[in-house]
């Protein structure tokens, strides 16, 4: 039993009391429609603090700024292009994290010391009300990463954080139950601080819907150059413990993930048969920790093709191997 508290009825007065844990600055684990995340106030440097702590995460990277409204962007930013409120206005409340210049509210603690700052308004109602019933605390902004422990699968689900979390969140800690997490891969990341918008982490809000919601094409970039310039560089693994292979046909004994028209080997454990990329995406990371309690040593993926969604799967499948190979 971990000894943080888990909320399972989301009423209006549990999430007001949510909102005072994170005003007395405590953390609460919270769903959105991406992953789960491990929130605190924003501007409250102790229980920022906490976050690194229950995550075993380097203290340099930067955290994403969670948001009610609109309005509050302008609090943390003072330098919004025109292509970012576009962008917002398009997929806000959703899957999409701006980076922006950062206003003097975003402190060094969140920002890792960059002169930049991470907002996102999710699209999930429990969000959403934690938001709202922090904000009338005078909570200006939930600073949350993905609640899981640093390189780790995210969390798509209230029990995965318990698991990853609860051995390392107190007492007066809180998760929240608000069911799986609709999208199930993290947030697409623009940088907005250039003259064109940049994708840092490919998710849900996809190039083309980008260029379509701004008229501006893409920076490109070399993504091994993008890890070494953005100091607190995004999380090269997303991992299970078992080995993740790509592409290869499953032999007995292992796990394979692949949409629901390729058949499974005999033998091979099947841990998840979508039946479109949405569907893989939202499976993804649930049918990987499967394969973990299943105490399976390889996992096999037949990774989809195609754009949207399917490059968001590929970016999380490809890190994931990646750090099999070097685990
Ligand atoms: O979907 C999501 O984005 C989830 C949910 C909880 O909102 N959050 C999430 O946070 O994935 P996290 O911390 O696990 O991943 C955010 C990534 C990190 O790799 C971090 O380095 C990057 O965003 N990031 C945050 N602020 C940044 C900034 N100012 N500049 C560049 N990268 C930034
Ligand atoms: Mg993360």
């Amino acid at each position: 039993m971990s000894p943080s508290q888990f909320l399972s009825q989301c009423t209006a007065s549990a999430i007001s009391d949510a909102a005072q844990v994170l005003a007395n600055g405590g953390l609460v684990a919270f769903p959105t429609e991406t992953v789960y995340g491990l929130g605190a106030d924003a501007n409250n440097a102790d229980a920022v603090a906490r976050i690194y702590e229950v995550k075993g995460r380097p203290s340099d990277h930067p955290l994403i700024v969670h948001i009610a409204s609109m309005q509050q962007m302008g609090q943390w930013s003072d330098e919004i292009p025109e292509f970012a409120i576009d962008l917002a206005r398009d997929f806000w409340p959703g899957p999409m994290t701006l980076i922006l210049k950062r206003s003097d509210l975003a402190k060094d603690f969140i920002t890792g010391g960059q002169n930049t700052v991470g907002v996102r308004i999710p699209n999930h109602v429990v969000a959403l009300a934690l938001l709202e019933a922090a904000e009338k605390v005078g909570i200006q902004g939930i600073a949350a990463p993905s609640a899981n422990r640093f390189g780790q699968l995210s969390p798509t689900t209230a029990a995965a954080v318990q698991v990853e979390l609860g051995a390392f969140m107190k007492d007066a800690d809180l998760v929240i139950d608000g069911g799986t997490s609709a999208v199930g891969v993290e947030s697409t990341i623009i940088d907005c601080t250039g003259d064109i918008p940049r994708v840092l982490r490919p998710g849900a809000i996809t190039d083309e819907m980008i260029v379509e919601s701004t008229g501006l094409q893409l920076r490109t970039h070399n993504a091994r150059e993008e890890e070494i310039r953005v100091s607190g560089s995004l999380e090269n693994h997303y991992a299970p413990i078992a080995t993740v292979i790509l592409d290869q046909q499953p032999v007995a004994g292992q796990g394979f993930i692949a949409l629901a028209n390729i058949s499974t080997p005999e033998g091979v454990s099947r841990l998840a048969a979508p039946a479109d990329n949405d569907e893989f995406a939202h499976l993804l990371y649930a049918a990987l920790r499967d394969g973990d309690i299943k105490g399976l040593s390889h996992i096999v993926v037949t990774q989809p093709v195609g754009s949207g969604i399917a490059v968001a799967i590929r970016d999380r499948l490809m890190r994931a191997a990646n750090s099999s190979e070097t685990a």
